[in-house]
C-alpha cells in the first residue's frame, strides 16, 4: 500500500468468492460505448461513410482524435470500422473477386465466412470494403453499441447524497447485485454502515438481510429504506411476480457471421430493409442494468421488519437449581466463567472508572473509585462519585451476548437493599434492554435511590477497536421515554386513541435529579397500536428532525400525486394520528434520538 507521500493509490479491489465457480451465476454488464471511444478503438481502421451516395473515405489521425467534431461537421454520415475477414485454418483458401480483383488470404489463414456464399451477401449488402490489398468486413458503431463491462470500475466517484460516514458508492452495490443475482433473489450484508446494500437490492427487485453493530448504523439505514422511492418496472411474467424477472433493455450485437449466415438478406433489399434482417438476425445482449420501467407507476421500500439480536435469554433464572449437577448454579457459574464474561465485567469496570457515563449535554458522572462488591451475584461494580461530596453507586451489568433480562432487575435490586451504606445511585449497565426490564427500572420507586440505565458502546466487545478509539463514550445514560396515551372522548374520533411523545426524561448529574428533556433530540419515534409484547411493528412512524429533505418529505417528493401533503406534516410532529385501539390492549412506543439510542415504552389502554 502506498502512502501519500509516495505514488498515489487510487485504486481498491472488490474480492468475488464464490463456492463453486462452475456454478456461479452471471449476468454479464455492459457499458454504453460513444463514438470516440469507438474511435479510439478502431484507430487507423476507421472510416465515414456517406449514405445518401455511398461514398466513404478514412479518418484522419488528426480527425480521429475529435470525432464530435468530425461528425458535427458531417452530419449525415456515419462511422464505421474494418475487421479482418481472415481466421486461422486453410480449408477455404481460396481467392475471392471483389470488383474484378481477386484477394487471397494471408499466408496461414483462410476466410471468416462461408466460401463463397457469405463472402456473396457481404458484398451484396455493401459489407465489404477493400483496405491496403485486403478484402475486409464493415463494422458500423450501431452495430455493437456497447462493450462488456470488465474487471476494471473506473470513473466511480464518492457516494454522493451520503447518510454515513463511510457510506459505499450505490454504483459498486448496484454492479455487485446485478452481475450476481437475480430478481427476487436474497442478499446479505453484514456491515449494513448506511444500508447501501438493502436499498439498492430494494431498488433492484432482491431480498436482503443486513445486520450491524452499530445503533447508529441501523437509524440511519431504516430512515434511508422507509424514505426511499424507486421506478416501478416492468416484471417479464406478471403473473409470476418479481422472481419472473423484469423486462429489460437489449442491444444488438451483429457480427460478421451473424450477416454472413443471415438467410434473410437478399440481393437487391433496400438498405432499411437490409438493416432490419440484420438486426433481427444478431444476437440480442440483456441490460441487466435497464429494465423497462412503467412510468405510470411508483414503488417504496417493501415492508421489513429490525431484530435486535442477540435473542432473548431462553432459560429463566428461577428455573435454575440452587445445587449440584448439571444446570445448577456452579454449572452456571462455571459457563460464566468460562464464556470470559467476568474477565469482561473486570474491562468494563476500568472503562467505566476512565470514562465515566456520559450524559446529557456533555454531562459525566464521574467516578473516583469502580471495583468489584464481594458477596453479590447480581451488583458488578460498587463505585463512587466523583464529586465534592462523594456518593455510593452500585451497578449491574447485563450479559455480554444478550439484551438485559426483566428478571434481573429484581434480584439485583434485592441485593442493593441489603447493602450498608444504602447506594444513591443503582446504574443498570447493557448493551441492550429488553423492553420489560427497561420499563421495571424506569417504574421502579425507591425514595433516596435513582435506578438508571446505561447503554454500553457495543465497541467494548471488541478489545482491539477499544484501544484505538478516540472517544469516550463507552457508557451513556439512557433516557426514559416521557410518553401519553390518551382515550379520545368527543370529536370526530371519538373513542379512537392518540399518543403524544413529550420527550425522554433523563439524568441530570449535576443536580442528581431526573428531569424533562423535551422533545428536541427525536430523530424517530414509532408507535405500533397493537403491541404483542415481541415484536415491534410500527403502524405510525414519525421524523420529528426532518427538514423539508428529509423523512417522508422525501419520499413524498417522489410520489408527488400520491401522498398527502398534510399527512406528511404530521408525521413531523410529535403527535400521533387517531387510532384504534388493537386487540393486545397495549401500545409500544420506540423513541429514538439523534445519538442513535433508543428506548421503548410500552403502555397498555386503561
Ligand atoms: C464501512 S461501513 C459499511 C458501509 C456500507 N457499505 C454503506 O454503504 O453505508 C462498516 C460497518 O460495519 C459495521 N461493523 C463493524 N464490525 C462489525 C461486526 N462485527 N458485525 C457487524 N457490523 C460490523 C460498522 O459498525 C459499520 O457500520
Amino acid at each position: 500500500m502506498f502512502s501519500k507521500k509516495l505514488l498515489n493509490n487510487a485504486s481498491y479491489y472488490l474480492l468475488w468468492y464464490a463456492k463453486d465457480k462452475d456454478k456461479t451465476k452471471y449476468n454479464q454488464l455492459f457499458i454504453a460505448k460513444d463514438e470516440q471511444w469507438f474511435a479510439d478503438n478502431v484507430g487507423s481502421h476507421l472510416w465515414i461513410e456517406n449514405p445518401e451516395n455511398g461514398e466513404s473515405r478514412k479518418v484522419t489521425p488528426e480527425e480521429r482524435g475529435n470525432i464530435k467534431e468530425l461528425l458535427q461537421n458531417l452530419p449525415n454520415c456515419k462511422l464505421y470500422g474494418t475487421w479482418s475477414l481472415n481466421a486461422q485454418g486453410t480449408e477455404k483458401q481460396k481467392d475471392y473477386t471483389y470488383k474484378g480483383i481477386p484477394y487471397f488470404p494471408p499466408k496461414g489463414t483462410q476466410w471468416k465466412t462461408s466460401y463463397p456464399e457469405g463472402l456473396d451477401r457481404l458484398r451484396d449488402i455493401n459489407r465489404l470494403q477493400v483496405e491496403g490489398n485486403n478484402l475486409r468486413f464493415k463494422i458500423y458503431f450501431e452495430d455493437y453499441p456497447v462493450m462488456p463491462q470488465n474487471n476494471l470500475w473506473d470513473k466511480i466517484g464518492a457516494a454522493s447524497n451520503k447518510v454515513f460516514v463511510v457510506q459505499t458508492p450505490e454504483e459498486i452495490v448496484k454492479r455487485c447485485v446485478l452481475m450476481t443475482s437475480q430478481p427476487g433473489e436474497l442478499v446479505i450484508d453484514i456491515t449494513c454502515g448506511g444500508g447501501t446494500s438493502a436499498y439498492v437490492c430494494e431498488e433492484w427487485g432482491r431480498r436482503w438481510i443486513t445486520c450491524d453493530t452499530s445503533r447508529v448504523s441501523i437509524t440511519v439505514a431504516k430512515q434511508r429504506l422507509m424514505a426511499a422511492g424507486f421506478d416501478y418496472y416492468e416484471l417479464a411474467h406478471p403473473e409470476e411476480g418479481v422472481s419472473s424477472g423484469f423486462k429489460y433493455m437489449t442491444v444488438p450485437h451483429v457480427t460478421v457471421r451473424s450477416i454472413a449466415n443471415n438467410p434473410e438478406i437478399k440481393a437487391g433489399m433496400k438498405r432499411d430493409q437490409i438493416e432490419a434482417a440484420i438486426r433481427k438476425y444478431a444476437d440480442q445482449e440483456t441490460l441487466y442494468d435497464q429494465p423497462v420501467p412503467d412510468r405510470n407507476r411508483a414503488r417504496v421500500s417493501g415492508p421489513f421488519t429490525v431484530e435486535a439480536v442477540p435473542a432473548p435469554v431462553v432459560r429463566p433464572l428461577h428455573e435454575i437449581p440452587e445445587h449440584g449437577g448439571p444446570g445448577t448454579v456452579q454449572a452456571a457459574d462455571q459457563a460464566v466463567a468460562r464464556s470470559g464474561e467476568t474477565a469482561r465485567q473486570r474491562d468494563w469496570r476500568d472503562e467505566l472508572l476512565k470514562t465515566g457515563i456520559r450524559g446529557k449535554g456533555g454531562q459525566r458522572i464521574q467516578f473516583s473509585r469502580v471495583e468489584p462488591l464481594p458477596g453479590t451475584r447480581w451488583l458488578h461494580a460498587d463505585a463512587e462519585t466523583k464529586v465534592e461530596k462523594p456518593e455510593r453507586v452500585v451497578v449491574s451489568f447485563g450479559p455480554e451476548h444478550g439484551p438485559l433480562d426483566q428478571r434481573q432487575v429484581p434480584l439485583a435490586l434485592e441485593e442493593a437493599q441489603t447493602l450498608v451504606p444504602r447506594p444513591r445511585l443503582v446504574i443498570f449497565a447493557a448493551f441492550e434492554f429488553d423492553p420489560e426490564a427497561a420499563k421495571d427500572i424506569d417504574e421502579t420507586n425507591w425514595p433516596g435511590v435513582t435506578l438508571l440505565k446505561a447503554k454500553m458502546n457495543a465497541d467494548l466487545l471488541t478489545d482491539d477497536l477499544k484501544k484505538k478509539r478516540a472517544s469516550n463514550d463507552s457508557f451513556w445514560l439512557v433516557g426514559q421515554p416521557d410518553v401519553e396515551l390518551r382515550h379520545l372522548t368527543s370529536g370526530q374520533d371519538k373513542d379512537k386513541w392518540q399518543v403524544e411523545v413529550r420527550g425522554f426524561d433523563y439524568f441530570n448529574t449535576r443536580t442528581g435529579e431526573l428531569v424533562s428533556g423535551g422533545t428536541a433530540n427525536i430523530a424517530m419515534w414509532l408507535l405500533d397500536t397493537d403491541y404483542d409484547g415481541r415484536s415491534l411493528y410500527p403502524r405510525q412512524v414519525f421524523f420529528p428532525l426532518a427538514d423539508d429533505k428529509g423523512g417522508w418529505a422525501r419520499l413524498a417528493r417522489t410520489l408527488k400525486a400520491e401522498i398527502d401533503e398534510d399527512a406528511i406534516e404530521q408525521y413531523r410532529g410529535t403527535v400521533s394520528l387517531p387510532f384504534e385501539m388493537g386487540s393486545q390492549k397495549r401500545v409500544a412506543v420506540k423513541i429514538v434520538d439523534d445519538r442513535g439510542i433508543e428506548s421503548l415504552k410500552v403502555i397498555r389502554a386503561e
